[in-house]
């Protein structure tokens, strides 16, 4: 894709400078040309040229098709398989099995094997949203009623910033999530502990309860099991508050809890301003607290 894409751009570039070049010879010349010269070039330059030069791109785009189909994933069942949905304003991230069955779900981060290509399954649950990491190159459109399919390849270690390319509402710019590319080896033993995880604090869980936080949120290990909003099982491990919105920090969790709205307008997340602040608190310190 970037070899067609630069090949197109100095072409042009070069058809540019050649019809500027042409206009300034003609403009200071200053002569008038016959009906015959200017059926010339309308010929050449407005016909034969243009069909040679898009007959050639076409044939090369073509013939460089194959070489792109892996980006759109293949059934082989060797692959690894991330589902992912956007939703207003967040990324619902499920690993899957081999059979497609979910493992386990986790929001607005995503990690990955480095040298593995993975597959990712693209839906949306409400309106249209686009996935994009741009380090690792794809980007493709989450449709309602559909799922597209993007294959992706991480090549080195590191940390990666994925958005979303689709205006989709108000918070559309804060709808962000952090790719973890991790060697095979920690990436096979984090898989393992997130199949099992639980909270420490227990008078924070209990606070979590009561104020209806598991109507929408599950915490892998406890008895929160709501699936409305994200998943917040190991919430303390992730790179942040309300899908890239803010740090994470106990004041920056307690504050989205406070008033999501006036972080992330436009959040479903209902306020919870009304509560007692050392509360809130409590319940920030749990969630900074799963590991
Ligand atoms: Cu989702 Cu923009």
């Amino acid at each position: 894709m970037a070899t067609l894409f630069f090949i197109m751009l100095i072409g042009a570039a070069l058809i540019w400078a050649g019809v500027v070049g042409l206009l300034f010879y003609a403009a200071r010349k200053r002569r008038t040309y016959s009906e015959q010269v200017a059926g010339k070039v309308i010929l050449w330059g407005g016909a034969l040229f243009p069909a040679v030069v898009l007959a050639a791109l076409l044939s090369y785009a073509v013939w460089l098709m194959p070489n792109v189909r892996p980006w759109f994933g293949t059934d082989d069942p060797g692959l690894r398989r991330i589902e992912v949905t956007g939703e207003q304003f967040w990324w619902r991230v499920r690993y899957l099995d081999q059979d497609g069955a979910a493992l386990f779900e986790t929001a607005n981060e995503i990690r990955l094997p480095v040298g593995e290509r993975v597959t990712f399954s693209l839906t949306t649950a409400d309106v249209i949203h686009s996935f994009w990491i741009p380090v690792l190159g794809g980007k493709m459109d989450m449709i309602p009623g559909r799922t597209n399919r993007l294959s992706l390849l991480a090549e080195k270690p590191g940390t990666y910033r994925g958005v979303c390319a689709e205006f989709c509402g108000t918070s559309h710019t804060m709808m962000a999530f952090t790719v973890e590319a991790m060697d095979p080896p920690a990436y096979d033993a984090w898989l393992a502990t997130r199949q099992s995880t639980g909270g420490q604090d227990a008078e924070g869980h209990a606070l979590f309860m009561k104020n209806g936080c598991s109507a929408c949120h599950t915490i892998a290990g406890t008895d929160a099991h709501g699936v409305i909003g994200p998943d917040l099982t190991a919430f303390g491990t992730r790179g942040s508050v309300g899908a890239g919105s803010l740090g994470n920090t106990a004041d920056n969790i307690a504050r989205f809890i406070r008033e999501p709205a006036k972080v992330k307008p436009g959040a479903l997340m209902p306020h919870y301003a009304m509560l007692p602040v050392a509360e809130t608190d409590r319940i920030a310190g749990y969630l900074k607290g799963l590991q």
